[in-house]
């Protein structure tokens, strides 16, 4: 089966990782028609959900994100044609937003990031997403000296003499510009202009553009610049990258300051103090986008303030100071045949919409998820009903409700299972909640013992990440678990084939598929396993909530796999010292601990992890490189701070090679107190720990 039709949340290590390869040729074919080719063969919102579904599975998966992924890069690389032009100030990319309530988390996240009030005004911009292509023109003395493409967003086409020929874009600027301005912005085509554009090259028989966007990218890349001059291109100036001094202090002030240099910019611009401004300035725009005469695809919002800019900084391709908040996706009717029931490795059950396919902007759509029973039930539907799809920023469908008139008078109700499908039967159980009552989660209960968890559990424990034995993939552990003579049926097991195998009759070179040769590869692959490192011992046993970077946290935290496998057992059994020193680990919350406390609080699992340990040897973890003077340090932030909010001081010390705790403990080393600061200064002092204040702190990191 693709796995392009996998939920993300039902998907397992395997699947992940094949589903990022795919997605990322997938991606990068669709860069190059884009952005070399200017002929894409998929819709924006088509695009935009590739790279959200390889965003949110890199998410769920943070430990298997590619090398040569689309969230490590911007844009294609640049074609061959042109010249290549390394931008002195890289050429970002942006974050998207698709609803109303991603834009209040994105305004939300600032505010915390920034430690402010979580009502209080924030400056913020609000104007159309142009849908062109960017573009970097380079100033110096007030003289374009060159212009170059975004390109992968670090090495832009040279094409400044395309770009010396656009009426939009100033030769020579007015007023007192800085000595060195880098202007950056859209080159843009407006429909009127495509649709003349296309019938002339139509008439004279010569290639036609899909849209306004890609004519624009057309006809800025042609090696002729007299091509590019019969063009009737437009150009709107948002945005700098190098600037020697910089002539104002906010994003406003910034494009007002470009206007009087000579650049057109877009009149839609606003300044915002609230989401709940932005949005209202987000819905006038999406009112007027039909009569604009120009294409936007969504509404671009930026802190005003280009101190907090600089505060804020980037995550990996995008600034943390803007987004783009898309306009809806694509919708379409359909029938919804039946629901099927998934089981994933942790026994979660997700009912699964089975579609009469339908496309839905231009893919084929045959299933959507439906979450749980709850979702069915908020949903209303029966099996029959014409159901409302909707691809979003997910490439998973979604089904937003059903259409009341055409509910035919043989529609059925769908009834959760009350058993598991496998064929075990076993019955299904329902998560608790924090507080007690009933979880919207529902497992099957048979664990080890369900056929489906413990095959997923096995596929788990070979993956690349885990133990990634060569040779012993998804389909050969799937084999091993099934066959009567090798009967795989735990982790352990795995390292007693050869030797079960040895005893054997039936040998695993005379069966099918399997020969002398490949049967002594696999043996050997196994043993080169037996030694792992305890970050890949942890992370192989598939505990819930303990993902690669869990487990690495942990083993660094631990450093040999006997002192893991103690803390472990002790808080399943209540013990409340090991429980506190766990929690006192970074990024180790509740979730995690309760889910390692379950884990080993099952006997089965103790079991099966010590069989396991008893046939492996862990190798020590490593411990961190020393470069700042807080590398390798355990940092505990306390109280409040005038300069940063935690996550700003968290980020920063961890940038510096620094462990950030969220408890002191013995094995705290500094901590960072401000006003208020309570229980955790006062245990420092009492463990005679080291305590420093914010300007302290900013002169130990030399900032
Ligand atoms: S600001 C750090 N403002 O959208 C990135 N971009 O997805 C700053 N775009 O590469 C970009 N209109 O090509 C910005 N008003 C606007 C925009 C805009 C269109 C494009 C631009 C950018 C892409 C990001």
């Amino acid at each position: 089966m693709s796995t392009a039709t996998i939920p993300v949340d039902q998907m397992v290590e395997e699947q992940a990782n094949e589903e990022l390869a795919r997605l990322a040729a997938e991606i990068a074919k669709h860069d190059r028609l884009y952005h070399v080719e200017d002929a894409p063969v998929i819709s924006d919102a088509e695009y935009d959900a590739l790279v959200r579904r390889n965003l949110s599975i890199e998410q769920a998966f943070p430990h298997l994100v590619r090398q040569d992924s689309p969230s490590q890069r911007v844009g294609a690389a640049p074609a061959e044609k042109f010249e290549k032009v390394r931008h002195r100030v890289p050429m970002l990319s942006l974050d998207n937003a698709f609803s109303d309530g991603d834009v209040i988390d994105f305004v939300a996240r600032i505010r915390r990031f920034l430690r402010m009030e979580q009502d209080a005004a924030i400056a913020m911009t609000a104007e159309p997403k142009i849908d062109g292509l960017s573009l970097s023109l380079r100033y110096e003395s007030g003289r374009l000296v060159s212009a170059a493409t975004r390109g992968n967003g670090q090495v832009g086409e040279n094409v400044t003499a395309n770009a010396r020929v656009v009426a939009d874009i100033p030769k020579v600027l007015a007023g007192d510009p800085p000595e060195v301005i880098e202007v950056r912005g859209e080159v843009y085509m407006t429909q009127r202009d495509f649709l003349a554009l296309n019938e002339r090259q139509k008439a004279q028989g010569k290639q036609t553009y899909v849209n306004p966007r890609n004519t624009a990218a057309g006809s800025l890349r042609q090696l002729d610049p007299a091509i590019t001059a019969s063009r009737p291109l437009k150009f709107f100036a948002y945005g700098w990258g190098e600037v020697s001094e910089m002539p104002a202090a906010t994003q406003m002030d910034m494009v007002a300051a470009l206007e009087g240099y000579g650049f057109r910019t877009n009149p839609l611009m606003r300044c915002c103090s609230t989401a709940q401004e932005l949005l209202e300035h987000y819905h006038a725009i999406e009112e007027q986008r039909a009569t604009l005469g120009y294409d936007i695809d969504g509404v671009v919002y930026k802190v005003d303030d280009l101190a907090l800019q600089r505060r804020l900084g980037f995550v990996s391709r995008s600034p943390r100071w803007a987004i783009a908040h898309k306009f809806a996706a694509e919708k379409a009717f359909t029938i919804l045949r039946g629901i099927d029931i998934q089981v994933g490795r942790t026994g979660a059950l997700t009912p699964v919409a089975r579609l009469e396919p339908v496309t839905v902007g231009g893919v084929v759509v045959t299933n959507a998820t439906l979450h749980n029973a709850e979702e069915i039930e908020r949903l209303g539907i029966k099996i029959g009903d014409t159901v409302i799809v909707q691809r979003a920023g997910d490439v998973i469908p979604q089904i937003l409700g059903y259409v009341e008139e055409r509910r035919p008078a043989n529609a059925r109700d769908f009834f959760f299972p009350t058993v598991c499908p496998c064929e075990l039967r076993t019955p299904i159980v329902r998560d608790s909640t924090a507080t007690g009552g009933e979880g919207v989660v529902r497992r099957c209960s048979g664990e080890f013992a369900c056929p489906f968890q413990r095959i997923e559990h096995l596929r788990h424990f070979v993956s690349r990440r885990a133990f990634d034995i060569e040779g012993l993939g998804e389909k050969q552990i799937e084999f091993f678990f099934r066959d009567q003579d090798l009967s795989v049926k735990s982790p352990g097991d795995i390292f007693t084939l050869a030797m079960r195998d040895a005893q054997n009759l039936k040998k695993l070179k005379d069966k099918d598929g399997w020969g002398q040769l490949s049967a002594a590869n696999l043996f050997a692959a196994i043993e080169a396993r037996r030694t792992i490192p305890l970050d890949r011992m942890i992370y192989s046993l598939g505990i819930r909530h303990v993902g690669e970077r869990t487990a690495a946290t942990l083993a660094r935290a631990y450093g040999t796999w006997q002192d893991f496998h103690e803390a472990a057992i002790a808080i399943a059994r209540g013990d409340l010292k090991a429980r506190e020193e766990m929690d006192a680990l970074e990024d180790v919350g509740d979730a995690v601990i309760d889910a390692v406390a379950n884990y080993f609080a099952e006997e089965h699992n103790r079991r099966l992890v010590e069989d396991l340990a008893s046939q492996v040897n862990v190798l020590e973890a490593e411990k961190p490189a020393t470069s700042s003077p807080v590398a390798g340090k355990t940092i505990v932030f306390t109280g409040a701070f005038e300069r940063m909010s935690r996550d700003e001081a968290k980020e920063l010390a961890e940038r510096l090679g620094a462990k950030v705790a969220g408890s002191v403990s013995s094995k705290t080393d500094l901590v960072v107190s401000g006003p208020g600061a309570g229980s955790k200064l006062k245990k420092a002092q009492e463990l005679g720990i080291e305590v420093i204040d914010e300007d302290t702190w900013f002169q130990r990191i030399g900032r």
